[in-house]
């Protein structure tokens, strides 16, 4: 299973790039709000530190829109490892085919049921990104919809990749991991919380205290 980051800020974005465990990155609307920057100059910035899909997602409702705006994210950021990232909808749905049929990559997101991934990778999208978090939000389990969405491409051998969004502690993540998708994109703050475990912090600390007890003799 690939990492993706899920964010839109470039500090995190280069320290989980340090790490050297990121494959790509999925930004959405409120991301990128979050920073409040431009969003092509960051698309673009980030574009400079990750060699790999970078998801950037458009906000018409209606297809033409769609692909009017994904035209105007390539050639404005000239990067072509971009994906544009397209709301579950028909019209979305619509977008995916035009953009798949012109060779651009899509990542169709807000997938909520086995259904609409179905219907997402049918119209011919890169990827679909199920939201695991929101899901258990609402007291449906996100893992199980993300096993049945992995056992449903694997037995009908659909080549769309299967993104574990919306993921919001390690559990999800080694569940998504479990469940067979392809990748999960994760906050930096669920990466670096990956990276700790209590005997592991306790047992460095340990070493370092017995190294300077031996140096102090
Ligand atoms: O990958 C989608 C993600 O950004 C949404 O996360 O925590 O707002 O449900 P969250």
């Amino acid at each position: 299973m690939q990492f993706f980051i899920d964010t839109a800020n470039v500090a995190d974005i280069r320290k989980a790039e340090a790490m050297g465990i990121i494959s790509g990155v999925t930004t959405n609307p409120t991301l990128i709000a979050r920073e409040g920057r431009d969003f092509i100059e960051v698309v673009k910035e980030i574009s400079g530190i990750v060699d790999g899909p970078i998801s950037a997602e458009v906000i018409s409702l209606e297809a033409e829109g769609m692909v009017r705006e994904a035209k105007e994210l390539f050639a404005k950021i000239g990067n072509p490892n971009l994906v544009i990232k397209i709301p579950m909808c028909s019209e979305g749905l619509k977008a995916v085919k035009e953009l798949s049929a012109m060779g651009m990559h899509t990542n169709v997101t807000l997938i909520f049921s086995a259904a609409q991934a179905l219907l997402a990778a049918a119209a011919g999208a890169t990827y679909v990104s199920p939201f695991v978090g929101r899901l258990d939000d609402y007291g449906y389990c996100g893992i199980d919809l993300i096993s049945e969405i992995a056992d449903i491409f694997r037995t009908q051998q659909i080549d769309c990749k299967i993104i574990a969004a919306s993921t919001r502690s390690p559990l999800h993540v080694i569940q998504a991991a479990q469940a067979g998708c392809d990748v999960a994109t994760v906050p930096y703050k669920v990466l670096e919380a990956m990276t700790h475990h209590p005997l592991t912090d306790r047992g460095i600390q340990q070493f370092l205290s017995d190294w300077d007890s031996l140096s102090a003799n």
